[in-house]
């Protein structure tokens, strides 16, 4: 699918165009969906241009629309499933993590978010048979705790291979694309370039079936203080959150998400580790899961509010080997 340029839009030049690149509106269908004022803001332009840069967008973005029944259940039935490696996590999901679904982790520092994205960067590699999809990962990474050394960890930890091959580090690591991500529209930008990335790798060896964001939420958090900014952060959050959408959707892969999230302890009634991304990304997670420390290496998921899977608990490790039972 071409994708059209910003520059191509009426009203935009090279200088507006990147203002509004800038501004976190780094593609067609982006625009398509602001608003004048969003524009006005972003681009330093009049109501009038804006409008007439929207108009052009929404004419030349594919913003999706109607999908037949049997088209929609043809696109189901590619869903696949990712092992998370523990026997009890996998069934609390059914089997494990699909494909064309968000899972969002969220939990408190430390309760093993990251631990289980970098579990989910190599298992995705893994062969059908042992419960991976023979896929590469894209990693955005804003808080630079990716680890190559950890993935060796956790390769040496796998299962032995069917074929009883040994197992090469440097291989796993060659699937997984990693850029840090610096601010928020950094994040959005980065979400944009991976789906030029997947849809240069579809028909390779290994396709992109998963991309992972951690943490999702942290840039959003940082820069958008205070009350009045808020419905801008969940817009631009929501956004974010579709572009990956999308992204699992055309790619039939699957979208991990973490969100660190604060217990507290002053709080008598009511939840008191309420994600940050609030009711947008409460409604765009198909799996929410809540992490949080048990025991030692233990750790307890938690599924909530998920549409056709019984609320409940899973108790896993994070072992040096990776995650187990
Ligand atoms: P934030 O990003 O700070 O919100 O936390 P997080 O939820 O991403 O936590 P993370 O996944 O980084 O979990 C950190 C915990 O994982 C540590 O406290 C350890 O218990 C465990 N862990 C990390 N590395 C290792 C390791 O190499 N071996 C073992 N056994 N455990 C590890
Ligand atoms: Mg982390």
């Amino acid at each position: 699918m071409p994708t059209k340029l910003l520059e191509d839009l009426p009203g935009v030049g090279p200088a507006t165009a990147e203002k509004l690149r800038e501004a976190g509106f780094g593609s067609v269908e982006a625009i398509a969906v602001a608003s004048p004022g969003e524009l006005v803001t972003a681009a330093e332009v009049g109501e009038a241009t804006a409008a007439k840069i929207i108009a052009g967008a929404r004419e030349a973005a594919d913003v999706g629309g109607f999908e037949t029944g049997d088209r929609i259940l043809e696109r189901r039935r590619l869903v696949g499933k990712i092992t998370t490696g523990s026997k009890n996590f996998n069934e609390l999901l059914g089997g494990g993590m699909e494909t064309q679904s968000i899972v969002e982790l969220y939990g408190e520092f430390g309760s093993g978010k990251t631990q289980v994205a970098h579990q989910m960067a190599i298992n995705v590699q893994l062969p059908t048979e042992m419960g991976g999809l023979h896929g590469s990962v894209i990693i955005i990474d804003t808080e630079n705790t990716f680890r190559p050394e950890r993935i060796d960890q956790m390769v040496k930890g796998l299962p032995p291979a069917p074929d009883g091959q040994e197992r090469d580090t440097a291989d796993f690591l060659k699937n997984i694309s990693v850029a840090r991500a610096f601010n928020s529209n950094h994040q959005i930008l980065l979400a944009e370039k991976a789906m030029e990335m997947a849809e240069k790798a579809k028909d390779s060896e290994y396709p992109v079936r998963l991309i992972i964001v951690d943490s999702v939420t942290a840039h959003f958090r940082a820069e958008y203080v205070g009350r009045g900014t808020l419905a801008n952060r969940q817009q631009k959050l929501n956004k974010h959150l579709h572009d990956l959408m999308r992204f699992g959707d055309l790619n039939n892969a699957l979208i991990i998400v973490t969100n660190q999230v604060m217990s507290k302890p002053d709080t008598f009634f009511g939840d008191p580790t309420k994600p940050v991304g609030g009711h947008v990304l409460g409604h765009t997670s198909t799996f929410r899961i809540y992490l949080r420390k048990s025991k030692g290496e233990k750790r307890i998921a938690r599924l909530v509010d998920s549409p056709n899977l019984p609320d409940g608990e899973a108790v896993f490790s994070v072992t040096m080997e990776g995650l187990k039972d």
